[in-house]
């Protein structure tokens, strides 16, 4: 685990328009670290990792990025930036190949390095290589997830934001998905990923970070907290035995 922190979130309150969903979120990412987001639905989990893509309207807070506040960036600057989103849900152009897909991915930041910049994908997926040439809506939900997570990490990121990769998959489709993520993290990937599957988040990530009402409620070790704890503070924002709310 990297010592350094580089993604500093503090008091970070947004939503959408008048609508205020972050309640003032403070997380701290450091380098090369595989965080697990988790929390009831509606907690606000896929408005964080939109608002530090720059997708929601921001009311306050600040989104220090390697020294740099890019709270109220476009997309495309943060991912200039380093910082990759895969959406949750498909996010694929299911009429193009897989191929053609990547070319998109490729074109939004630089039109340069395409050829390259797939190639390097191929490396790390060899299953999309193999598919190559098949349209992306005709492939299964674990390799369109798979084709998704290559095309963000196409952009060569610094931090990948990845909601809900377990949606609607197989038993082993998840697992080809969050194998895929884990050999990433042990690249150096720094990796903050939503995921309502806990006990796969929980095997996976080396932290894990409870959001509920769009505030952090609990931020600890996979280790330090039981499945039945996980559900109450899911259920109650609060430890069995206790009175208050954690933190
Ligand atoms: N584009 C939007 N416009 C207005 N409200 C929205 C929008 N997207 C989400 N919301 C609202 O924001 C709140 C938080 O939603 P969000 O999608 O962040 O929750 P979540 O924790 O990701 O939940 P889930 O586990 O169901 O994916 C919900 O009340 C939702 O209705
Ligand atoms: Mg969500």
């Amino acid at each position: 685990m990297g010592a350094e922190t580089n993604l500093f979130i503090r008091d970070l309150r947004a939503g959408y328009d008048s609508l205020d969903i972050l309640n003032g979120v403070d997380l701290d990412v450091p380098k090369g670290q595989f965080v697990a987001l988790l929390g009831p639905n509606g907690a606000g989990k896929s408005t964080l990792l939109k608002t530090l893509y720059g997708m929601t309207t921001i009311k306050g807070g600040n989104i220090d990025w390697c020294g740099k506040n890019i709270a109220g960036y476009k997309s495309k600057s943060i991912l200039g930036e380093g910082i990759s989103f895969v959406p949750q849900g498909r996010c694929n152009f299911p009429v193009m190949t897989v191929d053609e897909n990547l070319q998109m991915a490729a074109y939004s930041i630089r039109d340069a390095r395409v050829k390259a910049d797939r190639d390097y994908v191929y490396d790390l997926f060899p299953i999309l290589k193999k598919r190559r040439a098949t349209l992306a809506g005709n492939m299964s939900g674990g390799e369109q997830q798979l084709l998704e997570v290559a095309m963000a990490v196409l952009q060569r990121p610094k931090v990948l934001l990845v909601d809900e990769p377990s949606v609607g998959l197989s038993p082993a489709a998840i697992g080809i998905v969050f194998d895929e993520l884990l050999r990433l993290h042990a690249d150096g990937m720094t990796i903050l990923l939503v995921e309502q599957n806990t006990k796969k988040a929980m095997e996976v990530a080396q932290r894990a970070v409870i959001l509920r009402l769009g505030k952090v409620i609990w931020d600890g070790l996979p280790k330090d907290i039981t499945h039945d704890e996980l559900g109450e503070l899911f259920l109650t924002g609060k430890m069995r035995g206790e009175t208050e709310a954690v933190h």
